[in-house]
């Protein structure tokens, strides 16, 4: 039986939306009765339809719409939901992240509608992905919510294996290892360091911003999330909450929605100042504004690659191996015309990974990046440095037939006879052996002694001399 009437929960539902933005459904007005009976439980109302009528004569204070909001809201969340949505991310942000790098190393995240945190975290962990410097820098991710039982969880950062059912950008174990500590329960708690990013505050997407501009620091976001909130509000009602969305943002940050917060399907116009970058059916929009905030994806790339270049020359093999890694898949991403005039930069992006990936001992994935090198350009210096990796995962044929196409194109190229005769030496075959070190002996000869053979970690010409003497008289 119904408690109210119907034009009484109409009424109420009207009332409602007006203050917390969601919406119910004719079909699903039981559901708005139950909670408002709950909401007058935890209130002390004897009387649900005293509360109902209290409702009516001002506007909800905060504590009736905290109350309502407790048994309005859904929690479907978990880490890294929409896998696509933080590839995209992955996309946009390198060239966010070069920017604020020479802008004090500050960037503020918010994650509207938060829920019990997973997707604040998920960006937390995303981000410590892509900033290898990360610990230099004062990230400030925010997350808001209106129903305070959420933001509860949110703060405890404790899960259960059921918030990681999503497909994710790496496997779920590896997430685990790097982020959690296992509880004896069987649950993660996030670890302290990725907490410190984060922070959780109440805030309501269908009021007035102004109230919360305390708890939302004071100063503009670089990125905002919203996604999965707006598709339970009133139609008019998630315009004006986008708009001043927006308002919150820099010039050039970026405002991801989920395909439900678009008020019609493929909308691109849903704020006067924000651009859509619709791809991959990810809804990004970039707020305009200042030029200098426009993204450009391949200055900022070069510098991603410079960056990469320093780490690997430092020896932080496996922060160079990130960073150039996100830099290559930016430019993947880039359109096919776009990325033959950026062919060179993937070269270079490629050997500079190559080199990072096998600095690491991960053979397998240097072989797979420099079978893409060689692809793009069979040139002997990329030929040789295949054949270094693919000989070091064992696959010493290949990286035979490699080294003599080198020396087709370079019959001078001393340091792959000089490795082809390695490989024959290691095989057994002496003859092949004497062969290939006789050619070394021979350009090496016609060099000057103190100079630095080419291909090598700077061994000089009567090093290697040397080297190939001794490995002549032993292969006698
Ligand atoms: C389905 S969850 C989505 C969580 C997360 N954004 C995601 O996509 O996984 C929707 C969240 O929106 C929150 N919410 C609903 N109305 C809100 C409002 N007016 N202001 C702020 N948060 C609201 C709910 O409390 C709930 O946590």
């Amino acid at each position: 039986m119904s408690l109210f009437d119907q034009e009484l929960i109409n009424r109420l539902n009207a009332v409602i939306s007006a203050s917390i933005g969601i919406h119910y459904a004719p079909d699903r007005l039981s559901d708005l009765e139950k909670a408002i009976e709950l909401a007058a439980q935890d209130l002390n109302f004897s009387d649900p339809q005293q509360f109902a009528l209290k409702l009516f004569q001002a506007t909800l204070n905060a504590e009736e719409v905290q109350a309502i909001a407790r048994h309005l809201t859904i929690a479907e969340t978990y880490f890294f939901r929409e896998p696509r949505a933080f590839d995209e991310l992955e996309a946009v942000l390198p060239s966010l992240i070069e920017m604020r790098r020479g802008q004090g190393k500050k960037l503020r995240i918010l994650s509207a509608g938060c829920c019990t945190g997973e997707e604040a975290y998920s960006l937390a962990m995303l981000l410590t992905g892509l900033m290898p410097d990360i610990d230099d820098w004062q990230i400030n991710i925010i997350g808001g919510d209106i129903n305070q039982d959420y933001l509860a969880k949110a703060k405890l950062g404790v899960y259960t294996p059921w918030a990681f059912r999503g497909a994710m950008s790496e496997p779920a174990d590896r997430l685990k290892a790097r982020f959690f500590r296992a509880l004896e329960n069987g649950n993660f708690e996030i670890v302290d360091r990725l907490k410190k990013m984060v922070q959780f505050v109440y805030l309501n997407l269908a009021d007035d911003f102004q109230a919360y501009e305390r708890q939302l620091g004071n100063q503009p976001f670089d990125l905002i999330l919203c996604r999965n909130v707006l598709i339970y509000f009133d139609k008019t009602m998630i315009k004006p909450a986008l708009q001043r969305l927006s308002r919150l943002l820099i010039p050039g940050g970026w405002l991801l929605l989920a395909a439900t917060e678009v008020p019609s399907a493929g909308e691109k116009e849903i704020a006067q100042n924000l651009k859509a970058r619709l791809h991959n059916d990810v809804y990004l929009f970039q707020r305009e504004g200042a030029k200098s905030a426009a993204i450009n994806v391949v200055p900022s790339l070069k510098n991603e690659l410079e960056y990469g270049r320093k780490l690997l020359k430092q020896g932080d093999y496996s922060a160079s191996e990130k960073v150039l890694s996100n830099g290559l898949q930016q430019l993947n991403r880039l359109g096919q015309e776009r990325r033959k005039l950026d062919i060179s930069l993937q070269k270079q992006f490629l050997e500079l990974l190559v080199r990072s990936l096998s600095n690491l001992g991960r053979f397998e994935d240097a072989a797979a990046q420099a079978a893409l090198l060689v692809q793009l350009d069979d040139r002997y210096d990329y030929l040789y440095l295949c054949a270094v990796v693919l000989s070091e995962s064992g696959r010493s044929d290949e990286a035979c037939l490699l080294l003599k196409k080198a020396l087709v194109a370079k019959p001078d190229f001393a340091a792959a006879s000089f490795m082809l005769a390695s490989i024959a030496l290691h095989q057994g075959d002496t003859l092949t052996a004497r062969h290939y070190l006789q050619m070394v002996s021979e350009v090496l000869q016609k060099l000057p002694p103190e100079s630095v053979v080419e291909c090598t970690d700077g061994t000089s010409v009567k090093e290697l001399l040397n080297i190939v003497e001794q490995l002549r008289s032993g292969a006698k």
